[in-house]
């Protein structure tokens, strides 16, 4: 795979930030760790991490207009290319020395996902993806697995943290998915856990409350995976509304089915 210069300029800064990341993992018991709010936590990494990754961009593209988590947003709104980044996805398991986080960049064009990449440096995995030119795990193609019955489906979720208003009614989803699937899984790293659907070790996904760097990359890389991926409403406003409903095209519809029968009881976090 050649990839496209702009997908190569997100590489090179996940890659950058990434060895940041893995230097730190080594003296984690060193680290300044700030609680923003309930159980959200940022470290002096997460903010190093995304100032390599602008710098980079910013070499390159000094105009475009970049969302980040840490720094939020910079550039004109008016921008065609904006970058949409979340440098360490998974910082409750980097501060545990739990070795499951990922940088992630999206790319979009004129508010379309174009290119995407997410890193994740513990296990050397570099997830990419452009528009029209298929995913990528390292050099490796990668589609969606091919299981078709719910109750074969091994599906990723993430489990409300912060805020539980809506505890019970995902409680009801998650009751319901327990009884009918294979298996539930929350290892805690959104934008690699889309991934997991984009490459077939998850058949689907869910979560809810989730920012826009958090599912960004990953969406793009399980569409060109050949997976499906909306709200909860199944439509395609996951990045203004924060809900994610992902799989291969049989699980994904029968996931957003169940989802959708306890949904009336959820608000979104945005
Ligand atoms: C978090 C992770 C987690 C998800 C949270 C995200 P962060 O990102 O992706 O899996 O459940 O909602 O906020 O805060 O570690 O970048
Ligand atoms: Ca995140
Ligand atoms: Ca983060």
């Amino acid at each position: 795979m050649i990839p496209h210069p702009t997908l190569n300029i997100a590489i090179k800064a996940a890659r950058r930030a990434a060895q940041l990341i893995n230097r730190a993992a080594l003296q984690i018991e060193r680290l300044t760790i700030e609680s923003k709010a309930h159980n959200d936590f940022v470290t002096e990494v997460d903010r190093a991490a995304e100032a390599v990754i602008i710098e980079t961009i910013r070499e390159v593209f000094p105009d475009d207009r970049i969302l980040a988590e840490e720094s939020g947003a910079d550039g004109g709104a008016d921008q065609v290319q904006e970058w949409i980044i979340d440098p360490l996805d998974g910082t409750t398991n980097f501060i545990h020395g739990l070795p499951q986080f990922a940088v992630s960049i999206a790319v979009r064009r004129n508010r379309q996902l174009e290119h995407a990449v997410v890193f994740d440096p513990s296990r050397n995995e570099l997830f990419c993806a452009t528009r029209g030119s298929g995913a990528y795990l390292n050099e490796r193609r990668i589609r969606v697995s091919r299981r078709d019955r719910l109750s074969d489906a091994l599906i990723g979720t993430g489990f409300p943290f912060r805020q539980f208003q809506a505890i019970d009614a995902y409680l009801a989803i998650f009751k319901a998915l327990t009884q009918k699937t294979a298996g539930i899984r929350r290892p805690g790293a959104a934008s690699l856990d889309l991934c997991y659907v984009a490459c077939g070790r998850y058949d689907g996904f869910w979560e809810f409350g989730l920012s826009p760097w958090d599912i960004a990359a990953g969406a793009l890389i399980i569409q060109e995976a050949g997976g499906f991926v909306s709200d909860w409403n199944g439509e395609p406003h996951f990045l203004e509304n924060g809900s994610v409903v992902a799989g291969n095209p049989k699980v994904y519809a029968a996931l957003l089915a169940e989802i959708q029968a306890h949904q009336g009881a959820i608000e979104p976090r945005r």
